[in-house]
């Protein structure tokens, strides 16, 4: 039997409203207990600060709580016990596409990240060899070239936007090692991809209430622009692969040559659809971890040392410009930045809301939830329960020591989600990760303008909302380093 998608969501957001207050209405069992009133002011705080509003919400009602947000009830389930129902113990009464962020259907299409059921277990299955790790570990040569030539374009003195470099150079290594594609070729240059990801994703960032039209000059429309000229993009890479025969190890060539049991080959939309897919989720989440890790690493000068300690003892010709080799790396054995990686994604997850939809009612906690209810499971305010993490505000990579983490309860930390939907691309993402912070912290340092205020945009990921200004300056000579280290491990002895 072929894979066969999906059918497409109703494509009018009026009649989907009306449909969602119907199912709302026709509830068998009661939401659990919260805020169920209309409120336009819960419904922009949710918008553009969500954690403080989430945390008071679990104080005063528990792990399971109702909001009422937009037109309708939006179950919140938090917590370790909570996360570990939704994405493993309980997986198959929840599905992704009707979800709350079901609009981003209208970008992606119908691939791994918003499908369900029997085609996603399918789609996933097909997808899984070019995740392998030795498949993974090939992509390090393509990952350390690019950082080193963006690496290239900046000196100390300077000052440039961490998170548009960084997306830039997240856009062009998933273009190569994922898709065989070249960032420089004709077809490639002629469209920026990075901006019109920001153009495209800009639509969930927009008025709730805009969001609703679909006319001309819409921020849908403006996404729609953005998805057509990526997909050229897409298309023409296809076209031209399936003309020539041409074959390389990425994951375009596997979803090429995929077929299913009856010798049924993916249509070219639903090659479109996985590759729009993974170039999303393959570039934004590593962009907003780099730009997260860098920026409080600019407030924390002490960690700072003690990764540049660590450099100069591990990285192969030590100090300024050591070079770290594909195994440690891929291992995460550079413990001091493991650490302050595990710290990052505790604090800043980037995929920081699991949206789902209940198939069968049920009951958790004690509370009873509709089948058919938009419930969300968040990684971002489970990160922030101060039982689980104490001090949940401060940046202590200290408590990412193996043993601590060992210790942490089932479902306390899922920055990559869990079960059957745990993010495929995670190795490829920290392998990326670990190559760009390495390769930047071994030529500089970055610090912060002294009036630079963070401020975080929410959907579809956490990210810096305006950007991310650094000023680069040299890395430390050795011998300073050195000094720097050991008086901040006297401190911290
Ligand atoms: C720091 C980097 C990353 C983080 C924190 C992250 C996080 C996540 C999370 C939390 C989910 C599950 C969402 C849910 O439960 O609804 C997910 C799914 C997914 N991620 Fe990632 N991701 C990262 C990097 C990547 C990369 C590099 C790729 C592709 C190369 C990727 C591709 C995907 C895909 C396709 C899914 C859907 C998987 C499925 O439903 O079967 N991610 N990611």
């Amino acid at each position: 039997m072929a894979l066969v998608g999906p059918s497409p969501l109703l494509d009018n957001p009026f009649a989907t409203v009306l449909g969602d207050l119907r199912e709302e209405r026709s509830a068998t069992v009661s939401f659990p207990p919260g805020e169920t009133r209309f409120s336009l002011a819960r419904t922009r705080r949710f918008n553009d600060d969500p954690l403080p509003l989430l945390l008071e919400a679990y104080e005063r009602f528990g792990p399971v709580f109702t909001l009422r947000l937009f037109h309708g009830n939006v179950v919140f389930m938090i917590g370790p016990a909570a996360n570990h129902y939704m994405t493993v113990s309980h997986a198959a009464n929840f599905t992704w596409r009707e979800s709350h962020m079901r609009e981003l259907v209208g970008l992606m299409g119908d691939g791994l990240l918003t499908i369900d059921g029997d085609f996603h277990r399918r789609s996933r299955l097909a997808m899984l060899p070019g995740f392998h790790r030795e498949r993974i570990l090939a992509s390090v040569d393509v990952m350390v070239q690019e950082t080193e030539r963006a690496l290239d374009q900046l000196a100390p003195g300077e000052r440039f936007d961490l998170y548009t470099w960084t997306r830039r150079l997240a856009l062009r290594i998933a273009m190569r090692a994922l898709f065989g594609l070249d960032p420089d070729g004709a077809a490639a240059r002629s469209v920026d991809a990075a901006g019109l990801f920001e153009q495209a994703l800009s639509f969930f960032t927009s008025e709730a209430a805009l969001r609703m039209f679909r006319g001309p000059l819409t921020p849908w429309a403006r996404m729609q622009q953005a998805a057509r000229s990526l997909d050229e993009l897409i298309y023409s890479e296809i076209s031209s692969r399936r003309g020539s025969g041409e074959r390389g190890e990425d994951i375009l060539s596997l979803l090429l040559d995929a077929h299913d049991e009856d010798g049924s080959t993916l249509t070219d939309l639903q090659i479109r659809d996985e590759v729009m897919t993974l170039m999303f989720a393959g570039h934004d989440t590593t962009t907003s971890t780099v730009a997260f890790m860098f920026y409080e690493l600019a407030h924390h000068p002490e960690v700072v040392g003690r990764l540049l300690a660590e450099q100069d003892a591990e990285l192969a010709g030590g100090g300024a410009g050591g070079r770290p080799n594909p195994a440690q790396l891929m291992s995460g054995e550079l413990a001091e930045l493991e650490m302050v990686f595990d710290e990052t994604l505790r604090k800043y997850p980037p995929a920081w809301v699991g949206p789902r939809r209940s198939v069968e009612a049920f009951e958790f906690a004690g509370c009873t939830v509709p089948g058919r209810a938009f419930v969300n499971y968040s990684s971002w305010v489970s990160h922030h329960l101060p039982e689980v993490f104490p001090e949940p505000d401060r940046f202590l990579p200290e408590r990412f020591t193996p043993e601590a983490k060992a210790a942490l309860p089932k479902g306390a930390y899922v920055p990559f989600g869990g079960g059957s939907r745990t993010c495929i691309g995670m190795r490829f993402g920290q392998l990326e990760i670990r190559t760009i912070a390495t390769l930047l912290l071994s030529r500089f340092t970055l610090s912060l303008p002294e009036d630079f205020q963070l401020e975080i945009r929410q959907m579809p990921t956490i990210s810096p909302k305006r950007g991310l200004p650094m000023i680069v300056r040299s890395r430390p000579p050795r011998e300073t380093q050195s000094l720097r280290s050991s008086m901040s491990s006297v401190h911290r002895g």
